[in-house]
């Protein structure tokens, strides 16, 4: 933000955090301030790096911090109402002896999955990395003292598979950041200041995107916290936006607001639920966008390592998942939580090698397809990648499925083994649509029956 002061520098910081309340009040009066950037062009690069994303349908997303410790959640500190000098002890405790970025990277590529999320800093404003804007980091506050982000990324690169950074916008620690509706309880004496909070922030991201090689997106959390707020918040996003632009002009932006996208975001984000969907209720204010897609899910019920969660999704409740996100478009990014000992818990090990088995057979029904010309059915769903449409039937007792389609289908096959299926089409009086029936064979249940139809 610009400032109409002169001197401003020299001023004291408290008497500057006034005069920056003064000028964003005033700015704030000013309607167009209330908008993101009103346009943004994305480079060739970025348009490039987006369809990339849009192809890789399957990411696993991890949620790994201090807070694993406590085994209760990343959101413990808030939900406890844990004061911030208690909860920091947890760094100096902080020593996950059987980390190994490459053993997690190898298990992840098993599974098929082509990127990795990492919460680079979540909500409790601890960094995972060795960060110069502040020594609540991995390196400088725990007896671990390993740059866990930078070990990752270097493992990413060695084993060809993309590193994405989770960065949350909140914090319940520092006390420059202006209070949104979470972190009331960690006793903090507050002193709210935008510019030095940004540059904190700003700072972080140019670390994040200068050290670590080539980082496929950055995914930004918790904007929501300032929802309710009564004049709407000015987060200067575009700022932020056009920093990681220009300092790596093929890394994405992904913002998990629950809003609408804005200008200068590059994928759109649905939490807990497939686009469309709204049963988790964090979606209900979103239209699907343009922009590649994706869904974000946990494997059992929380982001971050919870002790008492075992209720893990089963692996063809996964599969299903991914072919239904695959079939709306957009990507599955399926989360663990690592333990606080370095390791992954061992039923998401299990699930991981499964999908993997799963997709190095059918993976050609999945990545590199966009959303299927037959939507969501009760039976299951479609992915189209160029003549071909493959019909995902995930319901075993299906025997016959009835759809239309714009295009003739010239062939119907068992994506399984190759034998011809037998279909019917009647193309309708205007020219425009065929309504196609194809027999589904009796066949050993399997989680996923797959039709392969060629169609021109
Ligand atoms: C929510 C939670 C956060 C989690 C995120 C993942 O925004 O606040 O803890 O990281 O969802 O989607």
């Amino acid at each position: 933000m610009k400032h109409p002061f002169p001197h401003f520098s020299l001023l004291s910081a408290a008497t500057r955090c006034v005069l920056s309340l003064l000028v964003l009040t005033l700015t704030l009066l000013t309607p167009h301030r209330l908008l993101a950037q009103a346009t943004y062009t994305p480079t060739p690069e970025c348009l490039e790096s987006r369809q990339e994303f849009a192809d890789m349908k399957f990411g696993i997303f991890l949620h790994w911090g201090i807070y694993s410790m406590f085994g209760q959640g990343e959101w413990y500190m808030q939900n406890a109402n844990l004061d911030w000098r208690e909860y920091q002890k947890a760094a100096s405790a902080f020593y996950p002896h059987l980390f190994n970025a490459d053993e997690w990277v190898q298990a992840i590529k098993a599974s098929g999955a082509r990127y990795i999320t990492f919460t680079s800093r979540h909500h409790d404003s601890f960094s995972m990395w060795r960060t110069e804007q502040s020594d609540y980091n991995i390196v400088d506050a725990t007896p671990f003292g390993r740059d866990v982000v930078g070990e990752l990324a270097d493992a990413c690169h060695r084993q060809g598979i993309r590193l994405h950074l989770y960065y949350s916008h909140l914090d319940w620690r520092r006390a420059d950041y202006p209070l949104g509706r979470t972190g009331h309880g960690t006793h903090r004496d507050l002193k709210p200041c935008w510019d030095t909070y940004l540059q904190f922030m700003e700072g972080q991201l140019t670390e994040l995107l200068t050290r670590y090689g080539a980082i496929g997106a950055i995914w930004f959390d918790g904007v929501w916290d300032h929802d309710s707020d009564s004049i709407p918040f000015d987060w200067d996003l575009d700022r932020q936006y056009a920093l990681i632009h220009r300092l790596q002009p093929r890394c994405l932006v992904g913002n998990n607001h629950h809003q609408d996208v804005n200008p200068g975001e590059d994928i759109q984000i649905f939490e807990r639920d497939v686009p469309g969907q709204n049963l988790a209720g964090y979606s209900g204010d979103m239209q699907i966008s343009q922009l590649p897609l994706e869904t974000c899910q946990t494997m059992n019920g929380m982001w971050g390592y919870k002790i008492t969660d075992q209720d893990y999704k089963s692996t063809d409740e996964l599969i299903h998942l991914l072919i239904s996100t695959s079939g709306k478009g957009a990507n599955l990014l399926l989360n663990i939580g690592p333990q606080p000992n370095g390791q992954l818990p061992a039923t998401a090990l299990d699930r991981l090698r499964e999908m993997g088995q799963w997709l190095s057979v059918n993976g050609e029904t999945i990545y590199g397809t966009r959303a299927g010309d037959v939507a969501e059915q009760s039976w299951g769903a479609s992915t189209r990648r160029g003549e071909h449409l493959y019909l995902h039937v995930t319901d075993p007792d299906v025997r016959e499925l009835t759809f239309t389609l714009p295009v003739r289908v010239v062939k119907a096959a068992s994506f399984a083994d190759g034998s011809k299926l037998t279909y019917r089409q009647l193309q309708d009086k205007a020219g425009h649509r065929w309504f196609v029936t194809i027999q589904v064979p009796e066949h050993t249940p399997t989680v996923d029956y797959i039709i392969d139809l060629v169609t021109r």
